[in-house]
């Protein structure tokens, strides 16, 4: 019922567009992802977190990924996002994921060669695919030494290495961009030279973890029904476009996913005081987060490709 992650995204390194990974943790937000991927004829990555997992039990996110699969007719990943133990990975392979993202960037790079070797030979020996990540997706201040930036982004020649040990099908890479919606202080900087280096050594797709653009539009949406969200910033367009020209293709997304949704409920509960009919206040956050989702897909050249 799901495809792998290499599967989709080895086709997409080859046709030089990303699939968006997007986090789910409930049916609003699975139901979003899945009718945009649909409506766009696009491949599309379910992303499950560890914490995702635990908030909606393993079965239902499941079930949950299952159905939205089957109904949105594309090619639909089930993939553990961020998972740090071997039984996170484990469990997940035991249930039906298709894919797991062992993330053992925390680890000394030796640990996270030999973890994440165990790991793929697990998975691969039933079918399933792996991400990894090297390198700190830590935020960075706007302009940060050469000395600073080798100390917390990937190294190229270590990426090489790790990749030909492991043998993972994806790896996610430390460039400067960071989770959550503060991901800049002034310009949104990327190290793209390094991008390249590590695209020239590396013969895998490269994954882009904290890519969330935080637009303008929903954030005014936001604070204007009440939110508090003073100096958040994201990736813009433009180097998205970039880092997919330069190799990168998937491309996570959760931070913009989560603004759609709450702008939106704070839209319905402050312009409609009287409303408590759940449905009236989660179906036009689910219709706000497929339209996000849609336009993540065309920016990302996925649209038309499943
Ligand atoms: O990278 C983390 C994703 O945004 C998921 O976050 O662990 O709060 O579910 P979470
Ligand atoms: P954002 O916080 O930028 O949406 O990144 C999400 C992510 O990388 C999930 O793994
Ligand atoms: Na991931
Ligand atoms: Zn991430």
């Amino acid at each position: 019922i799901f495809s792998t992650l290499k599967e989709v995204l080895d086709r997409a390194r080859d046709g030089k567009y990303a699939v968006g990974a997007f986090n789910i943790n409930n049916m609003e937000i699975a139901k979003a992802i899945g009718g945009a991927a649909k409506e766009e004829r696009s491949p599309v990555i379910l992303a499950t977190s560890p914490s995702a997992i635990k908030y909606a039990g393993i079965e239902y996110i499941y079930e949950i990924a299952r159905v939205t699969a089957a109904k949105s007719g594309v090619p639909t990943v089930l993939h553990l996002d961020h998972g740090t133990t071997f039984e996170d990975c484990v469990k997940c392979i035991r249930h039906g994921w298709s894919s797991v993202m062992f993330d053992g960037s925390k680890l000394p790079l030796e640990e996270n060669i030999r973890q994440t070797a165990e790991i793929v030979r697990i998975a691969h020996a039933a079918g399933v695919s792996v991400e990894a990540e090297l390198g700190r997706l830590a935020g960075v201040e706007g302009h940060v030494s050469v000395a600073e930036r080798d100390a917390i982004f990937t190294n190229p020649d270590e990426a090489k290495l790790f990749v030909e040990r492991t043998g993972v099908d994806a790896l996610a890479v430390a460039i400067g961009t960071s989770h959550g919606a503060y991901k800049f202080k002034g310009e949104a900087v990327l190290d793209f030279e390094r991008l390249e280096k590590i695209e020239r050594l590396v013969n895998i797709p490269i994954v882009l973890h904290g890519a969330s653009g935080v637009p303008k539009d929903v954030l005014e949406k936001a604070a204007k029904y009440g939110a508090r969200l003073p100096g958040a910033a994201g990736v813009p367009d433009e180097a998205i476009r970039k880092a997919i020209s330069l190799g990168v293709a998937k491309i996570n997304i959760d931070t913009d996913i989560r603004l759609a949704m709450t702008a939106a409920i704070r839209q319905v509960l402050a312009e409609h005081p009287e409303e408590f009919d759940p449905r009236k206040i989660m179906g036009p956050a689910e219709d706000a987060m497929k339209a996000v989702a849609k336009g993540k897909m065309q920016l990302f050249g996925s649209s038309g490709r499943a």
